[in-house]
């Protein structure tokens, strides 16, 4: 993955990807195969878990919300993203989760990308859950719950029918508005979707559910009542500490997945439970070293607060994909003086420059 890339010929050039870029990108490849490659990336990377160097992300909490930097290194090249977290952020206008990212060669330590990762984000969290439910979820399984329908629910929706083929939604928000939102947004991607007047009636006849909502507390969008055998969970919202989304009852009666498990003890809905309660890295299970779903009657629950490897797995997408498109900017990020020692010449020149412009 080393060397100079088309966009770094000029050493101080780092590529970019606007928002604007990363749409048009997306809408140029296709949304389904963005997924579906994210998923890729994402499980080749999962597969060589050993090689990264991994990390809690370094969280800076307030009673508003938290923000959070997620690095991690492959020894060849480094990522991290500054994400938010911020449940109150929709009254003003603003994003809940808002994101962006960097990668850079281990070797000199330069950046070889910078990129948006608001809907980056959206994208790979919605690839590690569908690539979870396709080790853990019942064989088959294409009718879900999405409980809680904003920013994340239709990736979630997408990336579930691009790998499993989950075609039947049963919607449910405190918010009708936002369903409404999430099946007029669905219309025509070949889902039959139904809005649901409770989380209970949402869960009716389903194989997997995703609960996404964001509540900056301990709430309780499941309860034990509301589960029953052989279900999927795929549990996306509580992803901070005090922030869980499942009644601890549900967490005992299911076989539990994780991303990187010391820092889903701090932030997923295993908070709940005993620092030492046996969970499953997911990494396991795709690597063939743990088992996935054993019996049919199984609750499964894969408990993500997202970690820097998705991150970095959809950062590598993005470098590998966008350098052959229009869809990126030269940024000028780097001082690049002809010496390198000669920093400070660079400035005197661009002084003189400055005060003799070219006529
Ligand atoms: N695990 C991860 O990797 C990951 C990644 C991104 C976001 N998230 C989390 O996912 C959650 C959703 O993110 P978003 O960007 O979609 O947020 P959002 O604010 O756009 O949407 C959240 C939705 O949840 C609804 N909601 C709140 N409480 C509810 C309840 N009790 N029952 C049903 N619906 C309820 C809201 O009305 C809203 O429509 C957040 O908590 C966010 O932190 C996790």
């Amino acid at each position: 993955m080393g060397g100079l890339t088309p966009g770094q010929a000029k050493l101080n050039v780092v590529p970019f990807v606007s928002v604007d870029h990363m749409m048009k990108l997306i809408l140029s490849i296709g949304i389904g195969r963005v997924l579906t490659e994210l998923v890729e990336y994402i499980e080749v990377d999962f597969r060589r878990w050993q090689m990264f160097e991994k990390s809690a992300r370094l969280a800076s909490h307030s009673s508003k919300g938290v923000i959070e930097l997620m690095p991690t290194s492959d020894g060849d090249i480094y990522g991290f993203k500054y994400v938010n977290g911020h449940p109150l952020n929709t009254i003003s206008g603003r994003q809940t989760v808002t994101a962006f990212g960097v990668l850079a060669e281990v070797g000199t330590g330069y950046p070889v990308l910078i990129s948006e990762m608001t809907i980056l984000t959206a994208l790979r969290t919605a690839a590690t859950s569908a690539l979870a439910a396709k080790y853990l979820a019942a064989p088959g399984a294409r009718a879900m719950a999405i409980i809680g329908n904003g920013a994340q629910a239709e990736f979630q929706a997408l990336a579930f029918k691009a790998v499993l083929g989950v075609d039947r939604l049963r919607l449910y928000d405190i918010d009708r508005s936002a369903s409404e939102k999430c099946m007029r947004n669905l219309a025509g991607f070949g889902f039959d979707m139904a809005i649901c007047p409770t989380p209970e009636a949402a869960m009716e006849g389903v194989q997997i559910v995703t609960t996404v909502t964001a509540d900056k507390r301990y709430a309780t969008i499941l309860t034990d009542n509301m589960v029953s055998e052989g279900l999927h969970i795929n549990a996306v919202g509580g992803d901070s500490p005090g922030k869980t989304e499942l009644h601890r009852d549900i967490l005992e009666r299911s076989t539990i997945f994780t991303e990187f498990t010391p820092q889903t003890r701090i932030e997923g809905e295993i908070q709940q439970l005993p620092a030492d309660y046996p969970v499953t890295e997911l990494w396991e299970v795709i690597a063939g070293k743990a088992k996935g779903r054993q019996s049919e009657r199984e609750i499964t629950l894969f408990d993500s607060v997202g970690f820097a490897i998705e991150d970095f797995s959809a950062l590598r997408w993005v470098w590998r994909n966008v350098l052959s498109t229009p869809f990126y900017q030269e940024l000028d990020l780097l001082a690049d003086p002809d010496d390198p020692r000669d920093l400070f010449g660079m400035l005197l020149r661009a002084q003189a420059a400055a005060a003799s412009p070219v006529p």
